[in-house]
């Protein structure tokens, strides 16, 4: 007689399985804080080894110690992504710890408001070279790597909701997402003949301390909230998850995607220049003196 053995294995481990992630070797740049830490802390439960790749030593060196303290597998490198020589020793730093790099996550980014016309030049270089240019300086000198080591790598970016679609005061930003989205794709096509992956995710609005001072403002927050068809503001996690999938076995057949993590933000967003606006132009003189209303306080809003 034929005896069946029904095991089930504990859901910890069957969660591991179809991963396949464990013992990985991710890069995540901007991992000190928002939704690069969330991304560090779910890869280090899931057994990953990871470098926290950023500009801010204090946060980074904290988050380090914390994650080290717990037992997880992660040390903290800093660096300016939009520096070559600062990219190059980090990823040199890197293969002399743990051999390789599967999975490179390019979380670090700034953002800043201002009404174009005010847009000064040193503005627009900063917000671009640490998208932008720190994105591709990542991507290719990791793709390199991988390409050399024949590793089916992983590649994931951080776009936004805004590559597509633009709020007053953030020219500099969005045009930077947009290139974000546009080189993921030029770049799945290019290495997908290695077993690459490149993907980008668009967030919409998540709370982490990019989106501090906007969401500060109860009006401009209750604003921004009536835009999102789910009811609610992301958090860090929401965006971890996505790329937990996209970085492990799962993901296999993923690339060249641009995906909104937005609770569905991205499905009203061509009408939220003009609500947000509306919003803005009834509480002008309400608007505090803080960076992030002064595009409104500039505008001529007459014109609209
Ligand atoms: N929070 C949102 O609502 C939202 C929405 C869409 C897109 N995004 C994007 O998500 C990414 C992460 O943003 P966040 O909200 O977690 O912000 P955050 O400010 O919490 O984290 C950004 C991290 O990048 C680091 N950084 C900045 N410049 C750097 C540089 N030159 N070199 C290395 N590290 C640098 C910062 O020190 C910080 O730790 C950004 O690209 C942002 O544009 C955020």
């Amino acid at each position: 007689m034929e005896i069946m053995l029904h095991y089930r294995q504990p859901r910890n481990e069957f969660i591991m399985d179809i991963l396949k992630l464990e013992n990985k070797v991710a890069i995540v740049t901007g991992g000190a804080s928002g939704i690069g830490a969330a991304v560090v802390a779910q890869f280090t439960d899931l057994g990953m080894k990871v470098v926290i790749a950023d500009l801010d030593e204090d946060l980074g060196g904290k988050l380090e110690q914390k994650l080290v303290d717990k037992g997880k597998e992660c040390f903290f490198h800093q660096l300016d992504v939009s520096k070559s020589d600062q990219v190059s020793t980090l990823v040199k730093t890197t293969l002399n710890r743990y051999q390789t790099i599967d999975i490179l996550v390019n979380c670090a980014g700034v953002g800043g408001l201002s009404g174009y016309l005010d847009l000064i030049e040193e503005e627009w270089d900063w917000i671009l070279d640490t998208n932008l240019k720190g994105t591709h300086l990542m991507c290719f000198a990791v793709g390199q790597i991988m390409v050399e080591k024949g590793v089916k790598g992983r590649i994931v970016n951080i776009s936004s909701i805004n590559d597509e679609i633009p709020v007053v005061g953030i020219a500099a930003y969005a045009t930077s997402k947009a290139g974000i989205s546009g080189l993921t794709r030029a770049l799945a096509l290019e290495l997908a003949p290695y077993g690459i992956n490149v993907n980008a995710i668009r967030p919409g609005t998540i709370v982490t301390p990019l989106m501090k001072e906007p969401l500060e403002l109860p009006d401009l927050a209750q604003a921004l909230i009536r835009q999102i068809p789910r009811g609610r503001f992301g958090h860090p996690k929401d965006v971890a998850n996505v790329i937990t999938f996209l970085v492990s076995d799962l993901g296999e057949w993923v690339t060249g995607a641009v995906i909104p993590v937005t609770g569905g933000m991205h499905l009203v967003g061509e009408t939220s220049f003009y609500y947000f606006f509306e919003r803005a132009m009834m509480h002008e003189d309400q608007l505090p003196d803080i960076p992030f209303c002064r595009p409104w306080k500039k505008f001529d809003l007459s014109k609209f």
